[in-house]
């Protein structure tokens, strides 16, 4: 009660306020999202993600270098798949010799003890730019998991520390989780995008990776017949209990800021590390209102991530993972 109470005291100078702040950033909260492509000496900007890039393999050895020096130690790895290369099977999903195996491969090469994780997806290979496979204009279910556990075996041969399915296909954890015990890799993580959302956010990645759906027979041009309506909360809770039941290590919320009363429904139900995708639209609007002077791009990009992490994400996955630590 006031005037015993004075809350003012708390935040009178820097010192009293950093000493009882209950959120600091470091680090080791995140995880940097890496896009690779074929070729040699690329490193070109993606159009709609200013100062962000896709790397050709020679170059990301030296970025993953520049990472770990950081203090940034764990990647996740996307790759963008040639035209000719796509096909309605996963085909080139499961090449041993394929880009995403090869970069796995190459990150370990030049730094062993870097974290890998792997998207396990068919959008970035599929001619549809679905993430499942497509049988009489419908997205097949089973056919699907069984196609992406295999993708996870096939990383897990080429040394990824984590797989990351990004689906939304239903028991793809079981059948991943089955498939790698059966096969030898008890220690191979499984982090679930567990509670991911049909959101407009992600165009920007779609960009990247040039892999935006299309419309089927039975299937609009979007992923709302598998990933989350973002009008749902208790789904959210569902789907993470059956993801953890089946097998994942970690679970994730994506996308970040609209969805972070999400994060503190599962902070009070799960016990297993929650991480946070703060999406490629996210960081699109950041970066453009900073291009255009609207918005102070270090201090809004700090009370985003600050906001991320006090909702009770203790795995961040952001864009801005370099722009932050140098700060720090
Ligand atoms: C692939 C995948 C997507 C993202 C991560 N993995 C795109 C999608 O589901 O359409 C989005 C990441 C971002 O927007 O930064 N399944």
């Amino acid at each position: 009660m006031f005037p015993i109470h004075r809350n003012r005291r708390l935040r009178s100078s820097e010192a009293i306020r950093s000493i009882v702040r209950e959120t600091y950033l470091s680090p080791n909260d995140f995880l940097v999202p890496l896009f690779i492509v074929e070729g040699k000496d690329i490193k070109e900007e993606i159009d709609s993600m200013p100062e962000y890039y896709r790397y050709s393999l020679d170059l990301l050895k030296k970025e993953i270098k520049e990472l770990w020096a950081m203090g940034l130690k764990s990647v996740l790895l996307f790759v963008k798949v040639p035209d000719n290369l796509k096909d309605n099977a996963g085909t080139e999903a499961l090449n041993p010799e394929g880009l995403m195996q090869r970069a796995i491969k190459t990150v370990k090469d030049c730094c062993p003890e870097m974290l890998v994780m792997t998207d396990v997806a068919l959008d970035p290979y599929s001619s549809y730019g679905h993430d499942g496979i497509v049988s009489d204009g419908k997205i097949v279910n089973d056919t699907t998991s069984s196609v992406l556990a295999q993708m996870g075996l096939s990383h897990a041969k080429a040394g990824a520390d984590f797989l990351a399915p990004s689906d939304m296909m239903d028991g793809r954890i079981f059948e991943m989780r089955t498939l790698l015990e059966d096969q030898g890799f008890y220690n191979t993580g499984i982090m679930s995008y567990s509670a991911k959302y049909a959101s407009s956010f992600y165009g920007p990645f779609r960009d990247a990776l040039d892999s935006a759906p299309v419309a089927l027979k039975d299937v609009p041009k979007n992923k709302k017949t598998y990933q989350m309506d973002f009008a749902n909360r208790d789904e959210a809770i569902k789907e993470t209990l059956m993801d953890i039941e089946e097998g994942a290590d970690i679970v994730m919320v994506k996308p970040g800021l609209c969805y972070l009363d999400i994060v503190r429904d599962l902070r009070e139900v799960v016990n297993v590390p929650i991480a946070v995708y703060q999406v490629s639209g996210e960081y699109a609007m950041l970066k453009a209102a900073a291009q255009k002077g609207w918005l102070d791009h270090d201090s809004v990009m700090l009370e985003q991530l600050i906001a991320i992490k006090r909702a009770g994400a203790q795995v961040i996955a952001s864009y801005f993972a370099k722009d932050v630590v140098k700060l720090l």
